[in-house]
């Protein structure tokens, strides 16, 4: 049995280093100051007009001012210790590092481009259209004699499949005595995720700093297969001698698409690596036994929700809501999506009964991660982006005529009401979803709901006006209008006490995107201020954070208080480009403390994005938990691989597959 995971228990832990520290406790009950926003007309969102399809995030613009006390004052500044010859796990640094109770585990079952650049690797997390950022995926492959550059995890298994191929032709290999090319690149794939994570080690590691949950981004594509039945082993009998030897059986291609890879059924020509349920069984069971519980998030789906390279499809447009969504093809065709997250589902119930270590390890399903995010780009009266049509189309008008009446049925006049618009299509998908679980046996197995939205759904224009008295009082990200939209279509979609248990909104928060709150080496205007500048640099931070707050107000307003929140991303980066990021540990140190804290006495449940990135090269320090811990003094070594991403220079007559 899964115990429900209990507001009231949902907390942060503080690791003190010292640990006579004030900060190491359990403030489960912060109070909480509810305060209801002054609304007036005007405020849209600030959406960024610079690098923006790039983009992972909107920042808001203007908002109210909070009472969230800038956690700076509290910030010592204590030396760094970087001194690695103890072998304990924390060093002894005189300040206090707070950590949140929930890391992701990014990049591992649902790949994305920017955590395989290597130390020569690009500038940009979430790459650009045209470039191929990602030139690794090891152990077994390390740069472009091993494999090809990468977009996503779909040109990747294309991308090695033809590598092999290749390969193969040129050694002239004898196909019935190896494993085709599809069957070399699931193997390379499974290689990786079952060398990516220790599940003794790293989750032991992650217990002892007092991270109690993992989100883990996984991709809809799974099987019942072991990768290791690829190759099976028989006895031979020699003829003449009569001795036994042994001969490898390899599994064809054809076998290994059907068996380890899934078709996308939008574009004909991708095929997904699948997922096998048993390694994930495997890793939920070592996740109860080091008291952590994992949420699985469906981070991708045929088609791609949306554009970017963490769509598993880039650099392929986004075919899901156009392609795969019932309502907006309306011929009674199968609706893809929906099907694939009821069989995830029915999945989950028969691992209570089947696995019931596995399921212990379970807390948790998020049933898509940023859907549609970056469509308010291409819709709304005046589009962003008109470059190309949409890849989220309006809902047929009879059905989101009736679905927004059914939203805003009611709604008393001082509450938002949900605007028309081709959101409506995601708020139906997520709508259905909440219902296929709220139906199944998982909530009263305990098991919560965590529904990711994202403001980068909405054209700015068709969002509420807000104005507070003191105009500039919006700026810092802190607009609510989006929030208050969420909140509205929360209200109408959940009960009260499913909100107050099972069913968890989430949404994802950085710094590092827009003008609002990034910082930069340079200072104004790639960044809002100088790394350097300190005050500055804590006062931009300090409104920043109290986005937290203005979350939980929002959200209280549109529905009621005691709501469960999570934001489960967020990280230390103040800049997307890694070059014009911020670097220094002390303002590394300021942002990460600062949104941890806020968060915390808002009652939002953070999780960090993400825990580990070991060829992530320059990334690393504002985006790996563990390599940030290391440059804050806490952790005693630093997030690296045991191999070189993008730079192997193959001695003379290294053989391909770097075997003897
Ligand atoms: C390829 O391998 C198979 C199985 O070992 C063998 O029967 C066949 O003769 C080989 N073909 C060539 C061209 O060597």
């Amino acid at each position: 049995m899964v115990n429900c995971v209990n507001k009231a228990t949902m907390t942060y832990q503080s690791i003190s280093i010292n640990h006579n520290d004030e900060v190491n406790h359990n403030p489960s009950s912060v109070p909480r100051k509810f305060r209801w926003i002054v609304l007036f007309a005007t405020g849209s969102l600030a959406y960024i007009t610079f690098d923006w399809l790039r983009l992972r995030l909107f920042s808001g613009e203007d908002s109210p001012p909070s009472k969230v006390v800038s956690a700076s004052t509290r910030i010592k500044g204590g030396p760094v210790v970087t001194d690695d010859s103890a072998s304990r796990l924390f060093h002894t640094a005189t300040d206090s590092v707070p950590i949140p109770t929930g890391v992701n585990l990014g990049s591992w079952l649902s790949l994305e481009d920017w955590f395989y650049v290597g130390s020569n690797g690009a500038v940009e997390v979430a790459s650009p259209d045209d470039s191929l950022a990602a030139s690794c995926l090891p152990p077994l492959h390390l740069d472009e004699s091993t494999g090809p550059r990468w977009n996503s995890e779909t040109d990747l298994l294309e991308g090695l499949a033809n590598h092999y191929n290749k390969q193969m032709d040129e050694e002239n290999t004898n196909r019935s005595e190896s494993l085709g090319p599809y069957g070399k690149a699931i193997r390379t794939i499974h290689a990786f995720r079952s060398n990516y994570l220790d599940f003794d080690s790293d989750l032991s590691a992650m217990a002892t700093l007092g991270i109690k949950y993992v989100r883990v981004p996984v991709s809809w594509c799974w099987m019942d297969f072991d990768p290791s039945d690829m190759i099976t082993e028989v006895k031979l009998k020699d003829d003449e001698s009569d001795d036994e030897k042994i001969g490898l059986i390899y599994m064809s291609d054809e076998e290994v698409k059907e068996k380890y890879t899934c078709q996308d059924p939008f574009y004909s020509d991708v095929r997904w690596p699948a997922i096998p349920h048993s390694f994930v069984k495997e890793f939920l069971r070592a996740c109860a036994k080091h008291g952590i519980k994992a949420t699985l998030d469906i981070h991708t789906y045929p088609g791609g929700t949306s554009i970017g390279t963490f769509s598993g499809v880039w650099p392929r447009y986004s075919r899901f809501w156009t392609h795969g969504d019932a309502p907006a093809t309306d011929k009674g065709e199968k609706d893809v999506g929906r099907e694939i997250l009821k069989s995830f589902i029915s999945w989950l119930e028969t691992l209570s009964t089947e696995d019931p270590l596995a399921f212990e390890g379970l807390r948790a399903l998020s049933p898509m991660n940023e859907p549609a995010h970056l469509a308010g780009l291409y819709n709304g009266p005046k589009p962003v982006r008109t470059d190309r049509e949409t890849f989220l189309p309006p809902l047929p008008e009879e059905v989101s005529k009736k679905y927004l009446a059914d939203l805003n049925d009611g709604v008393l006049p001082t509450l938002t009401q949900v605007p028309d618009g081709n959101h409506l299509r995601v708020f139906m998908w997520l709508r259905d979803a909440v219902n296929e679980f709220r139906q199944s046996k998982l909530p009263s197995l305990g098991v919560e709901l965590h529904v990711n939205v994202h403001e980068s759904l909405f054209p700015a224009s068709i969002l509420p006006k807000y104005k507070d008295k003191d105009r500039h009082n919006f700026d810092y990200g802190l607009y609510p209008g989006a929030l208050a939209v969420f909140g509205a279509w929360w209200r109408a979609t959940t009960s009260s006490e499913e909100r107050a248990s099972w069913a968890v909104l989430d949404i994802h928060h950085y710094h590092a995107w827009g003008p609002a709150c990034s910082g930069a080496v340079e200072g104004p205007p790639i960044g809002r201020y100088a790394c350097s500048d300190e005050e500055e640099r804590n006062k931009v931070l300090g409104k920043c954070v109290q986005w937290a707050s203005v979350y939980r107000e929002t959200l209280e307003r549109e529905c009621e208080s005691g709501i469960r929140l999570a934001s489960a991303e967020f990280s230390a980066s103040t800049h997307h480009s890694v070059r014009h990021a911020c670097n220094d540990v002390s303002t590394l140190r300021t942002t990460y403390d600062m949104q941890v804290r806020a968060a915390r006495q808002a009652d939002v449940e953070l999780f960090w994005w993400s825990f580990k990135m070991p060829y992530a090269g320059a990334f690393r320090s504002a985006w790996s938990l563990k390599h940030l811990l290391y440059v804050l003094g806490v952790l005693p070594i630093p997030d690296e691989g045991n191999f070189h991403c993008g730079d192997h220079t193959p001695p003379h007559g290294e053989p391909a597959d770097a075997s003897i």
